[in-house]
């Protein structure tokens, strides 16, 4: 199969899970209306794909993984409805819709992040059937809480046309947390389902996916269109935020995408099964949406 079959594949079982989870819930309306509008909204599905991909690569059987990699999404899709809030990016838009608050009001789009944060650690905990998996469930939720992803929001939102000193620094906390940590979360969660094999390598590509991702993101907010992002243009720089384009400008911006994307080749070089991988990431470095 080729790479974007491979690609459609995994996501299709996502989205295929997705539907299972949609159809099996049976709160208010509204509530099921502003969690569905999210998940159904589109999205690429990175973080699930990556982490069905790995365990494929790891030589696991992925299909026993689907509610895991449902989880992950779910963390992800709550994390972008509470991101677009007034009170966060203030976003209209959202995988080229209006977003959840814009269509059902902040108080239920931020009901429905809470619910799909609780419902993924529901999923997350019926997976639990070894050591591997429980220690994978540890990981995820430490790289969504408060030492991962919303320390890395909170840095984004306290820095916000504010003049900082060490920029360098500060965007280096900010990505690596926001961004960094729930994409390192599916590949190291694939090493620990096979009892940590590969487990120092997927770190650190951990670390250059969230990198390479948040850097192509802040370019994308100036370089990017409307029709392939769903999201707003200029948005960053509207809201003085503290982006890989306020601290190395664009040129800069697109020289460090081409040196972490030659450092993910690197490590990929020294990993078996990686024809998937390298194709996803080369379509990461020069992705429009
Ligand atoms: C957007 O993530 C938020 C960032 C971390 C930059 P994605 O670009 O993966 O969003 P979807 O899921 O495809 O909409
Ligand atoms: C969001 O970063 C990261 C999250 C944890 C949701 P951004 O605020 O840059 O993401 P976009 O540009 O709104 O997708
Ligand atoms: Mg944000
Ligand atoms: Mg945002
Ligand atoms: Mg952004």
């Amino acid at each position: 199969m080729d790479y974007n079959s491979t690609y459609n594949n995994y996501k299709q079982l996502i989205e295929k899970e997705i539907e299972l989870f949609a159809n099996s819930l049976c709160c208010h309306d509204e509530l099921k209306a502003s969690v569905t509008y999210s998940l159904f909204a589109g999205g690429k599905r990175v973080r699930p794909v990556m982490f069905l991909a790995c365990l494929e690569a790891l030589g696991i059987d992925y299909q026993k993984y689907l509610k895991l990699a449902l989880a992950i999404e779910c963390i992800h899709t709550y994390s972008l409805i509470h991101d677009d809030l007034p009170s966060m990016d203030n976003d209209d838009y959202r995988r080229g819709k209006l977003s959840n608050h814009k269509v059902f009001g902040e108080g239920m789009a931020i009901l429905a992040g809470d619910a799909l944060l609780n419902s993924a650690m529901e999923l997350a905990l019926k997976s639990i059937d070894s050591e591997g998996t429980f220690n994978a469930v540890k990981y995820l939720f430490s790289c969504s809480g408060i030492n991962g992803m919303i320390n890395g929001q909170a840095y984004d939102l306290y820095y916000e046309d504010k003049i900082v000193d060490n920029k360098e620094q500060v965007l280096y906390e900010t990505h690596l947390n926001k961004t960094g940590k729930l994409l390192t979360a599916p590949l190291v969660m694939a090493s620990l389902i096979a009892n940590g094999k590969l487990y120092n390598q997927l770190v650190e590509l951990g670390f250059y996916t969230g990198k390479l991702f948040q850097f192509g993101d802040d370019l994308l907010d100036v370089t990017g269109e409307f029709k392939n992002l769903g999201k707003t243009i200029g948005k960053d720089l509207d809201s003085k935020k503290l982006t890989a384009i306020s601290v190395y400008g664009k040129e800069g911006t697109e020289k460090q995408i081409d040196e972490c994307y030659n450092s993910i080749v690197k490590i990929l070089k020294n990993i078996d099964n990686n024809s998937f991988f390298m194709s996803f990431y080369a379509n990461m470095k020069d992705r429009k949406s």
